[in-house]
């Protein structure tokens, strides 16, 4: 199972790499190509490349002389050991792809010239960077407005008592809230609090029980996320009696909209709140 899902892994590296982020082929030793018996010369090459899986290495060079000999460990790398090679190369012009990160051990099985430090040692990395991660969904809201709930009498008690019962209804209702608006309360964090409720209902009865969010910094912003209706009170007993408590409705982004289109669904939801939220006048 582990392996089917490394291979399944690797073929997908694979594929992204052959699509989208060109896996690179470095020609060993660069112009000299694969001649070089001297101590270093290699490491020297290789010391500031940073291979990784799905990188290849081409060795230039003469075949009757030299060869593309792999070994598995370091003490055959450091002893010339080619008596059991992990792969031989001989073509001359040989392609080898870093299928793994690690070590990868390259001799040639031609031991005076390795003896005297043709070899080359490359480090893979583990990791190869190059399956980015899928960016993290995000919603992207438009700027919107900032509301100060309450204007200058932010959140509080309505001070101004011809108001007191339908201040903050009224002062919602004058607006209309769209998604990515926000809500800035402010208020004494000593005296008051701010809570978020779920329903109408918990509304209507100053339900404080279970509420959704719980804010007490004296100063929230409270961003519009979605279309919906949003429900704020406050903890305080008797506070909410006074008509201290908020309802906003919030609609969807606002596209440029047809004025005689129909009422929408959500349209009238607003309507019929709107209506059984304003007292109707006595006949
Ligand atoms: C090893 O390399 C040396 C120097 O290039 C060369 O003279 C010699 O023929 C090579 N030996 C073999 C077995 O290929």
């Amino acid at each position: 199972m582990a392996t089917t899902t490394r291979m399944f892994c690797f073929v997908l590296v694979m594929v992204l790499m052959g699509c989208c982020c060109s896996a690179k082929i470095y020609k060993v030793g660069d112009s000299k190509g694969w001649t070089t018996a001297k101590h270093g010369s290699y490491y020297e090459w290789a010391k500031r490349k940073e291979f990784q899986v799905g990188d290849s290495l081409m060795f230039e060079y003469d075949g009757n002389v030299n060869d593309v000999t792999q070994v598995s460990s370091r003490l055959e790398y450091q002893f010339c050991n080619s008596l059991s090679p992990k792969a031989v190369y001989n073509t001359g012009h040989d392609v080898v792809t870093l299928t793994e990160p690690g070590y990868h051990f390259f001799i040639t099985s031609n031991r005076s010239q390795c003896v005297a430090g043709h070899k080359l040692v490359v480090f893979v990395v583990h990791d190869h960077p190059m399956i980015p991660p899928p960016p993290p969904p995000r919603k992207i809201l438009p700027l919107g407005k900032d509301y100060k709930v309450g204007d200058s009498n932010e959140w509080r008690v309505p001070v101004l008592t011809y108001t007191k019962s339908d201040f903050y209804s009224k002062w919602s209702e004058e607006k209309q809230f769209h998604v990515g608006d926000n809500l800035l309360f402010y208020y004494n964090d000593q005296v008051d609090d701010l809570l978020e409720i779920n329903s109408d209902l918990e509304f209507k009865s100053y339900d404080t029980t279970s509420p959704v969010a719980v804010h007490n910094a004296g100063q929230d912003l409270i961003r519009l996320t979605k279309p919906g209706i949003r429900y704020f009170i406050t903890s305080k007993i008797g506070h909410c009696e006074a008509g201290f408590k908020l309802r906003v409705v919030v609609r969807p982004l606002s596209k440029s909209v047809p004025k005689k289109m129909q009422l929408s669904p959500f349209d009238h939801l607003i309507k019929w709140l709107h209506d059984s939220f304003t007292p109707h006048p006595h006949h």
